[in-house]
C-alpha cells in the first residue's frame, strides 16, 4: 500500500490523538504516505484531504480531541453512499482506510469494507459501548473526570447536608455511570440498561439519611436513565445531525423530585463534554497506541472489514459485522457490584 487514509468520526473521545499518531509514525517509518481525512465523513467528500507529516502529530499524545477534527456525518445512510465515498478515497489516491470511531463510525466502515475497499477499525468512545471489545479509547478518562468529580462535590454535600446528583453522558449504556459511582463511593447509580422505579429511589436515600443517620447524598445518573413512570424524561427536544433526541436534564429532574418528595435539600451537576474534552489519562493513551498499532498491522496483512479489540487483555481482530448497529451494554454482575454500597 502506497497511501493510507486516517479518520476520527462521532463524538470526540480523550485517546484519539494517540490513535493518528501512532498511525502517522507507523505509516512513516514504512514509506507509505498518512493520509489525513478532516471533518469525518463530510471532510472526505468535500476533499479537506491531506498527507500527514511528522509534525503534524509531534506533542499530541497527552491531547484530548482530534488534530483531525470529527463530526456526526450522515454518509452511508442513504444507499449509494459507499461509491460515493469509494470515489472520494480514489481521487485521493488512498488504498486502505483505519476508521477510529465509535458504533456509527464502525458500521460506516463495515459497510465501506463490504464494498471490496481495505478498512480496519479502532473502537473509540467515551460510552463504552461497543461489542467485541473489553473498553474503548476514552472510556478510562471518562470515569476518572467522573470520579473527580464526586470525590470533589462530596465537600458540599456534606458542608450543606445535600443530596448531590451527578449526570453523566451514557445515551443507551451506564458504563460511566456504574464504574464511576464504585469508585467514587456513590450511594446509587441510575443508568439506561435497568429502568428504575421513584419509590426505590426514595426509600433508599430515606434508609441512608433516617436509619444510617447521614446528613448527605451522592447520586449518579445516566443521560439515558429511565424510572418506570416516565418522570424522568430529557429536557431538551433538540435533536443531533442523526436524528436523535438531545439528552439533556434527567438530573435535574431527579434533583427537583428528590427535594419535593423527602425535603432534603437537592442539587444537581451536569459533568457534560468535560468527559470527551479532557486530557486523556495514561492507560488511554497506551490503549489508544496499542490498538492503533494493530489495526495498520492488520491492515497491511490485508485483513479487512475488522477492528481492533481488546479482549481478555489481548488486542485481536474482531469481524465488523457483529458490531454493525450494536451496544454492549452492562452486565447484571456490574450492576449489582454498584448496589453493594447504596
Ligand atoms: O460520544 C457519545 C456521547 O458521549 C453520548 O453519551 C452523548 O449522548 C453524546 O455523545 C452527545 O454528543 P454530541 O452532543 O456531540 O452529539
Amino acid at each position: 500500500m502506497r497511501r493510507i487514509g486516517v479518520i476520527t468520526s462521532g463524538g470526540d473521545a480523550p485517546g484519539t490523538n494517540a490513535c493518528v499518531r501512532v498511525l502517522v509514525r507507523r505509516c512513516l517509518a514504512a514509506g507509505i504516505d498518512p493520509v489525513g481525512i478532516f471533518d469525518s465523513w463530510d471532510g472526505l467528500l468535500a476533499g479537506t484531504v491531506r498527507v500527514l507529516e511528522r509534525e503534524d502529530v509531534v506533542g499530541i499524545v497527552q491531547t484530548a480531541g482530534t488534530i483531525l477534527r470529527s463530526a456526526r456525518s450522515r454518509l452511508f445512510l442513504e444507499p449509494g453512499d459507499a461509491e460515493r465515498a469509494l470515489e472520494a478515497l480514489a481521487a485521493h489516491g488512498v488504498e486502505g482506510l483505519i476508521v477510529v470511531g465509535g458504533n456509527g463510525s464502525l458500521t460506516a466502515a463495515s459497510i465501506l469494507a463490504e464494498s471490496g475497499f481495505p478498512v480496519v477499525g479502532v473502537p473509540k468512545t467515551i460510552d463504552n459501548d461497543v461489542p467485541g471489545t473489553d473498553t474503548t479509547v476514552g472510556f478510562r478518562t471518562a470515569v476518572q473526570v467522573a470520579t473527580d468529580a464526586l470525590d470533589n462535590l462530596r465537600a458540599t454535600a456534606e458542608s450543606h447536608s445535600r443530596v448531590m446528583v451527578l449526570e453523566v453522558m451514557g445515551r443507551n449504556a451506564g458504563w460511566i455511570g456504574v464504574e464511576s459511582a464504585i469508585a467514587g463511593g456513590a450511594d446509587l447509580a441510575l443508568v439506561p440498561e435497568r429502568a428504575f422505579r421513584m419509590e426505590d429511589v426514595y426509600d433508599r436515600l430515606r434508609k441512608r439519611h433516617e436509619v444510617h443517620g447521614r446528613n448527605y447524598s451522592i447520586v449518579v445518573v445516566a443521560e439515558g436513565a429511565r424510572d418506570e413512570g416516565g418522570i424522568l424524561s430529557p429536557v431538551a427536544s433538540a435533536k443531533d445531525r442523526l436524528g436523535r433526541p438531545r439528552l439533556e436534564g434527567v438530573g435535574m429532574v431527579l434533583a427537583r423530585e428528590i427535594e419535593s418528595r423527602l425535603g432534603y435539600p437537592s442539587r444537581c451537576t451536569v459533568l457534560g463534554y468535560l468527559q470527551r474534552s479532557t486530557a486523556p489519562v495514561a492507560a488511554d493513551r497506551i490503549l489508544a497506541t496499542r490498538l492503533s498499532d494493530a489495526a495498520f498491522e492488520l491492515l497491511l496483512a490485508g485483513e479487512s472489514g475488522v477492528m481492533a479489540g481488546l479482549e481478555g487483555g489481548q488486542v485481536s481482530p474482531v469481524d465488523l459485522h457483529g458490531i454493525a448497529g450494536g451496544n454492549r451494554r452492562i452486565s447484571d454482575a456490574d450492576l449489582r457490584l454498584a448496589d453493594v454500597f447504596g
